[in-house]
């Protein structure tokens, strides 16, 4: 019997939990031993719960247990848990982690100590929640270069925007609907500005380029300034929102960012709603593949911890060889980048024809004062000076 440690009994901690015990004996013939959780790490007490008897409050207890094989991190935020796993390691126990804020800073240096030590460190549900995309990545795509990645990497806004879009719900309310059936990180803020995707997107591009994206440097931007009037120009264009994490190789390096778009019908992430998450990658060889299922939520989330569980369990001896240098990857400058833009702009048809060409001017009922149209493809640079000479820009999203 393999014992293992829960660091946190929130959402995830206390699915990986149930995970193990509703599926024990599938996991148990899996895995090829049965698991059982020995701790349970939290400042909370559960009083009213069986999981109660495993509690403990101090991480020590954990740490110098040698008899703990296997520690689950699912707290969470950068500190304690960088510590807490870092010292995890350094004792000689394998990790799995849901933590993609954890994996985005410090990830090399962690896969680094595992692979020096025959443990692993594995993070698949750190992205893309229960969606196997991280061991595609590393086990089935090696031969490809990938040459691009585009993904709905947050359940949270992607649910926020099907609800917005489909019910013309109000954005607090569907804020509050995401965060009750626990799709929302602690602070919501990482889902709305696009901060959870920019990590996601960080990690997924490091893992196919051998370095470390620097997350800090990826342009990000949110879905909470994208308003009813956006929904509905979008909707009479026969498109949807969807914030989209997207990396691409141009010349060896990427660029990569995070923004809403406005997606076509024919776009293969259109379609994808509510909470779930999907990623289109493109290999130089593969051509196109999709990975589609449940971004986020607690089962969802803790199913793929599990299965790093089960993996760890079956290479308790062996670093299962995943790794990207802690060297900076370049990324390109995204004024460089190519896009079309949809624009709104308290102007006139005249002006905007002056100074964008080839543009299409879209016209909603529900407006009189202001012209939205959409432009022809240039550089995001191209678009800032031109944007400049408009004035008075309401809105820009970009088109694909
Ligand atoms: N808050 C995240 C999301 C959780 O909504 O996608 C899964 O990483």
């Amino acid at each position: 019997m393999i014992k293992i440690a829960v660091l946190g009994y929130g959402t995830i901690g206390s699915g990986v939990v149930e995970v193990l015990e509703r599926n024990c004996e599938h996991i148990a013939q899996t895995a090829g031993e049965e698991i059982a959780v020995k701790y349970v790490l939290d400042l909370r007490d559960f009083p009213n719960d069986p999981i109660q008897e495993k509690i403990v409050h101090d991480y020590k207890v954990i740490e110098q247990d040698p008899e703990v094989k296997v520690v689950v991190e699912a707290m969470g935020g950068v500190e304690p848990a960088y510590t807490f796993v870092k010292g995890a390691l350094l004792a000689g126990k394998h990790v799995t982690t849901s933590n993609k804020a954890l994996v985005a800073k410090h990830g090399a240096e962690l896969l680094a100590i595992a692979k020096e030590r025959e443990l692993n460190f594995l993070f698949e549900a750190s992205v893309g929640g229960g969606i196997p995309i991280i061991r595609p990545l590393v086990t089935s795509l090696t031969a490809d270069v990938v040459e691009e990645i585009t993904g709905i990497l947050n359940g949270t806004t992607n649910y926020m925007l099907t609800k917005m879009s489909a019910e013309g719900s109000d954005y607090h309310e569907v804020l509050k609907d995401a965060q009750e059936k626990g799709y929302a990180e602690a602070d919501p803020t990482a889902d709305v500005e696009g901060f959870d995707a920019c990590r996601k997107i960080a990690i997924l591009t490091s893992l196919v380029c051998g370095k470390t994206v620097d997350f800090e440097e990826i342009h990000t931007e949110g879905i909470s300034k994208i308003t009813p009037i956006d929904i509905a120009y979008a909707k009479a264009m026969g498109r949807s929102i969807k914030l989209l994490a997207t990396s691409k190789l141009s010349d060896g390096k990427y660029y990569a960012m995070v923004a809403p778009f406005m997606l076509g019908a024919e776009h293969p992430l259109y379609n994808v709603n509510d909470v779930f998450n999907a990623i289109f990658v493109h290999g130089n060889m593969l051509g196109d593949a999709m990975f589609y299922g449940s971004g986020a939520g607690k089962l969802p989330t803790a199913s793929a911890v599990a299965a790093d569980i089960v993996d760890i369990v079956k290479h308790l001896n062996r670093n299962i060889m995943i790794s990207y240098s802690g060297e900076k990857m370049e990324l390109l400058d995204i004024k460089k980048a190519e896009n079309r833009y949809f624009v709104r702009a308290k102007s006139d048809e005249k002006k905007v024809r002056e100074v964008f060409e080839n543009i299409a001017f879209i016209k909603i009922k529900e407006v009189l004062d202001e012209v939205a149209f959409v432009t022809a493809e240039m550089s995001e640079e191209t678009y800032l000076k031109k944007a400049e000479e408009l004035g008075d820009i309401i809105q820009m999203i970009r088109v694909n």
